[in-house]
């Protein structure tokens, strides 16, 4: 056992006892007008309604607005994507004294607005409340409404905010950011292009089986990730080829909500820990990130998970009982890249050089070793034999 395998376990019993609480799920075409209910109470006087201005410009909001016109309504439509502190701080300003917010976006709305009910409930500044744990009153009534199903904000216990000072990413996680209301509601993704569509679900894909592979994870966090993953290789393929088919992007929002549901109990892996350094170096999409290197991190699992993996490609209707586990495990890794073809997503990062490799390398390891419960360690040469294969070419 290696010294973060030791650190790790030792917090395992802790970690995967911890109390998550979850959002009450309201879901179903047009869902997000069943949110005025919510807010109409006596108890709410000021309400903030953070979105992007995509999603402000397509009308989204207009009903919900004229609902509370009778309500000091504070709308703020222009969410940056990767909010940084600067911007929090300027929008708990904004916030101050409200009793709910409302945030209808992608991922980063969602954390904009966790971050804000984090900042709110400590009266403090959001660089004061990086880490974890550090959120000791109760936030504003949060209700969160993805408009992408992929990053399953709208049930995870993180904020991931972009610290202006230092430039890295950093993330606020507090069982109190977990949203009072997920609302699912599959008319706020039919506009979403098949590129965003396909990019948003392998990042729901990846949660779910990083968690799926996890040490930390338990009989609930396979639950949860089994049927994301179910659901995304079954619907996705017919998702892309009918963008405008409303089961199918329910189906989705569903499968984005429980891969949420199964990483922030049981964690992600390696894969969000390159992509993170490469996404970061390049600015490459999460979504295409995760899915470019997702398949060839699955097969480095091979030798110490293929049972887990046989298991779950028998379930998916991809393995079969009678076959080899290490095969049935690579017919699911085939999936994957066979779902990243018909999303078209690279097979590479186009900007990624090969002499940048040991950089990723080093922050990746410095992000996953000691932090992400993963079920096999990679070293330097392990590392650079998987990046080689995704670097420019
Ligand atoms: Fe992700």
């Amino acid at each position: 056992m290696n010294r973060y395998e030791w650190k790790l376990n030792v917090r395992k019993p802790v970690m995967t006892h911890l109390p998550i609480p979850y959002p009450k799920v309201i879901y179903g075409k047009n869902s997000r007008f069943k949110i005025l209910d919510l807010l109409k109470k006596d108890s709410i006087h000021k309400i903030c309604i953070f979105s992007s201005h995509t999603v402000y410009q397509s009308g989204a909001l207009d009903k919900i607005l004229e609902g509370l016109m009778d309500k000091d309504v504070v709308l703020v439509h222009k969410i940056p994507s990767d909010p940084g502190t600067t911007c929090i701080d300027q929008l708990t300003e904004k916030a101050q004294g409200c009793q709910a917010v409302l945030a209808i976006g992608g991922g980063s709305v969602i954390d904009a607005a966790k971050a804000v009910c984090g900042c709110l409930a400590e009266q403090k500044e959001c660089r004061d409340i990086f880490g974890t744990m550090k959120i000791h009153h109760k936030p504003p009534l949060l209700i969160a409404c993805p408009t992408t199903a992929g990053t399953g904000s709208e049930g995870t216990v993180a904020a991931v905010i972009t610290d202006d000072q230092s430039h890295l990413k950093r993330q606020i996680l507090d069982l109190k950011l977990v949203p009072d209301y997920a609302v699912l509601d599959s008319q706020l993704t039919m506009s979403l292009p098949a590129s965003i569509t396909a990019q948003t679900a392998m990042d729901a894909l990846t949660h779910a089986l990083e968690a799926y592979v996890s040490t930390y994870a338990t009989k609930t966090t396979d639950r949860y990730a089994t049927l994301a993953i179910r659901l995304i290789l079954d619907k996705l393929p017919y998702l892309l080829e009918d963008g405008q088919n409303e089961r199918l992007r329910q189906d989705l929002l569903i499968a984005a909500y429980f891969a949420g549901l199964a990483f922030t109990r049981a964690y992600v892996g390696y894969v969000h820990a390159y992509a993170h350094a490469i996404g970061a170096r390049y600015h490459i999409p999460h979504g295409q990130a995760v899915a470019v290197l997702l398949p060839y991190v699955m097969e480095y699992y091979v030798p110490v998970c293929d049972e887990k993996l046989s298991s779950l490609a028998i379930q998916c209707g991809i393995g079969q009982k009678d076959k080899d586990s290490a095969a049935n495990a690579m017919e699911l890794i085939d999936a994957i890249h066979t779902l990243n073809k018909k999303g078209r997503i690279p097979s590479y990062v186009e900007n990624f050089p090969e002499e940048d490799i040991p950089i990723v390398i080093k922050q990746a390891f410095r992000e996953c070793h000691g932090n992400y419960p993963v079920p096999r360690y990679y070293n330097e040469q392990a590392a650079r034999n998987l990046l080689e294969k995704v670097c420019a070419r």
